[in-house]
């Protein structure tokens, strides 16, 4: 039985949502991470510094009495955001980067940027005061297939930002294919890319195993094989642009599985124990630490945690869904299966 003791990571990607939601999911997450960089993409979305404080308040409260855990705000970019608002939020430690969502990409994102240069100003003023860019890196338009749309992200929009602001940072979210790998790569300290436990573990064919998954479907969507190994590579690697960021985003079971069925697979109940298997399977425990405690907060400029949290190849079953009183439930990642591994 191997055993792993690293210092407590945190999760550079996560959808706590509000309301009902919120204070089911939030435990979960606050249970293996010290800290987690939340998204703003909730209705309305958080979009001022107002707004980010609320919503953190909102957070604390969601978390079970003595729970050590820092909610990390992030500031929702519109066409309309206030330059001013954004830098003074965060000078007062309230945002902690800002997120693109180009246009109609994801879950809630229909107040997203519509144009890339209609920011430019605002990125120049987050350049200026360094704070991170954290970019949904997806390209949509009715040109482009929806597996090659973060490619033409890349191209279209990652690169020319790159080039017209040289000491703006970066963080490309849930990197999908080989092509993400590698621009991250090519840009060593001002660029940083979050990988998601599904990505690490499935290809496409896991959505249309024996029918429709829906509970397999998240955006940007799982790719072919040979993204999947090169993200496997590329986490495992040690590498300091690599960082876990499980993007869990949970959705009631009904929205799921549905006509029109909402993207997101909730990972926060089993995030460590999907991702060690995979550092396991390659034979690279030795570089966990790095990918889940290290790397992230070296690039946001933040010291590593100094507790420690034990992780055991002890087999144990995960829960068949989690309740949302009055509204529902929510299937997590491996609903019912059993995983490999525990978080001691
Ligand atoms: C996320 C959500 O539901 O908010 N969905 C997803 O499939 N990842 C949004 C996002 O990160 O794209
Ligand atoms: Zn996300």
């Amino acid at each position: 039985m191997r055993t792993l003791t690293i210092r407590r990571p945190d999760d550079w990607h996560v959808h706590f949502r509000d309301g009902p939601i919120l204070a089911q999911v939030v435990p979960f997450t606050a249970r293996q991470f010290a800290r987690a960089i939340v998204m703003p993409n909730l209705v309305p979305p958080v979009t001022n510094a107002a707004m980010a404080a609320a919503y953190r308040e909102r957070i604390m409260r969601a978390l079970p009495p003595g729970t050590d855990f820092t909610p990390l705000m992030t500031c929702y970019l519109t066409d309309g955001t206030d330059a001013a608002d954004l830098v003074r939020g965060h000078r007062d430690g309230i945002f902690t980067a800002a997120k693109l969502y180009p246009a109609h990409a994801t879950t809630n994102s229909g107040h997203g940027v519509t144009a890339i240069d209609k920011i430019y100003p605002i990125l120049a003023a987050m350049e200026e005061r360094e704070i991170p860019l954290l970019a949904h890196g997806e390209f949509v338009g009715a040109d482009i297939d929806v597996f090659d749309r973060e490619r033409g992200f890349i191209d279209r929009v990652l690169l020319p930002v790159l080039a017209r602001f040289p000491r703006l940072r970066v963080v490309m979210e849930h990197l999908t294919t080989a092509e993400a790998v590698a621009v991250v790569r090519a840009h060593p300290g001002r660029m940083g890319g979050t990988i998601t436990p599904q990505h690490l573990l499935f290809n496409r064919n896991a959505i249309f195993e024996g029918g429709l998954r829906p509970h397999m479907y998240c955006l940007p969507v799982l790719k072919r094989e040979k993204h999947r190994l090169a993200l496997r590579a590329a986490a495992t690697s040690g590498e300091a642009g690599f960082f876990l960021g499980t993007d869990s985003a949970p959705h009631l079971r009904h929205l799921k599985e549905a006509d029109c069925g909402c993207a997101g697979i909730f990972s926060a109940p089993v995030a460590l124990q999907a991702y060690v298997k995979v550092f396991a399977q390659e034979g690279a425990l030795d570089r966990f630490e790095a990918f889940a405690s290290l790397n992230g907060p070296t690039f946001y400029r933040l010291p590593p945690n100094e507790q420690r949290v034990t992780l055991v190849e002890k087999a144990a079953r995960v829960a068949e869904n989690i309740a949302v009183p009055n509204h529902g439930d929510i299937l997590p990642l491996f609903a019912g299966q059993p995983v490999d591994w525990s978080v001691d």
